[in-house]
């Protein structure tokens, strides 16, 4: 996980300029791992041609998936992100605390770079890494950073986090710390959230601390409203993946003959997300012809949900000591403070 020579010869930003100008951007390096088409292309056969057909959700965060995301946090049902940059707000100052103020900080799925905002004053990173597999979203956001927190070096690292990934860390760095908000560790089923988990430890290292946001199980009701919103945001998003598939793969979906299902799987405490055929159709993808039948879905994504419990027996089963845990007076969401076991 450590830089290797490849990612320091990534260049500079350079692109854009700013109200500051040369100084922001000299303090902003990017670092360019993002998936190849080709990586895309496989993956997308890969799970289309499963018995029961999936596609990754990381391939909603084009730019206007990203653009999507970012709308379906504003959305009245969508309680998980003002509900946690609550608890941020509320309890940065510990938080800034027990991550180490002046640590090395890396963030995996920085997205907009909003939430890192209530914490960078109380924390002062020596160095921020916000992670994203999103490009364009990824450099707007950490450009607009540096224009608001002037002291802060940036090192931008545009890498899908859900397989093995690199970082742009120099080998003299200590304490590292890691924040990965938003529960999108609930994307990952739960043996991939523990291998997930392990891999962070390994790059934080031995008493490193991962401050990680966690949704919480609860009632049926608000879980699935927050997944089919009124305004049809999030429906949006799942059908955005297949507009995306055509661009970008040269597939013909039709995207109106797909309708999007959100529905919480009790037995396995996720929201699962589908695309569902509204009709018998034959879709080709880069070369491959793909049979959707009336009513068969494209499973897109999981978000599992978590009791407070049940997620540090997990962190517990992947090496991390539970330090502390912060929720709102609701109990919607929670936020924890890991710390890597002592080897
Ligand atoms: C970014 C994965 C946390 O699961 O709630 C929001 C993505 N999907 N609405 C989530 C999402 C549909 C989100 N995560």
């Amino acid at each position: 996980m450590r830089l290797d020579t490849a990612a320091l010869q990534a260049s500079s930003m350079t692109q854009g300029h700013t109200g500051s100008g040369e100084r922001v951007e000299s303090r902003i390096r990017f670092f360019d791992f993002h998936p190849t088409t080709a990586d895309v292309r496989a993956e997308v056969l890969e799970g289309l041609s499963q018995p029961h057909k999936r596609l990754p959700p990381k391939l909603f965060y084009d730019q206007q998936g990203s653009r999507l995301f970012d709308a379906i946090t504003e959305l009245p049902e969508y309680y998980p992100t003002r509900t946690e940059i609550q608890i941020l707000r509320d309890h940065g100052e510990a938080m800034a605390e027990q991550l180490g103020r002046g640590c090395v900080l890396i963030e995996l799925g920085s997205g907009s770079s909003l939430k890192i905002q209530t914490l960078l004053a109380a924390l002062r990173p020596r160095v921020y890494i916000p992670v994203d597999i999103s490009r364009a979203h990824l450099l707007e956001s950490a450009q607009a950073l540096a224009e608001r927190f002037p002291e802060l070096s940036i090192r931008a690292a545009c890498a899908d986090y859900s397989g093995p990934f690199e970082l742009p860390l120099e080998p003299e760095w200590r304490d590292l710390a890691a924040f990965f908000p938003g529960s999108s560790i609930g994307n990952f089923d739960p043996d991939e959230a523990r291998a997930f988990l392990k891999r962070v430890g390994r790059v934080l290292g031995p008493g490193g601390r991962l401050l990680i946001g966690v949704d919480l199980k609860k009632e049926r009701a608000v879980l699935e409203a927050a997944y089919n919103d009124a305004q049809g945001v999030t429906a949006a998003f799942n059908l955005n993946l297949l507009t995306r598939l055509n661009s970008e793969l040269g597939a013909d979906f039709e995207v109106d003959a797909f309708r999007h299902r959100a529905v919480f799987n009790e037995d396995a405490s996720r929201i699962e997300m589908h695309l569902v055929s509204r009709g018998n159709q034959r879709v080709r993808v880069a070369g491959q012809v793909f049979d959707v039948r009336l009513g068969e879905s494209i499973h897109t994504e999981n978000s599992y949900k978590y009791g407070i419990e049940d997620f540090q027996r997990l962190a517990r089963s992947a090496g991390f000591v539970s330090e502390q845990v912060w929720t709102d007076a609701g109990e919607l969401f929670s936020v924890h403070c890991l710390r890597v076991e002592d080897a």
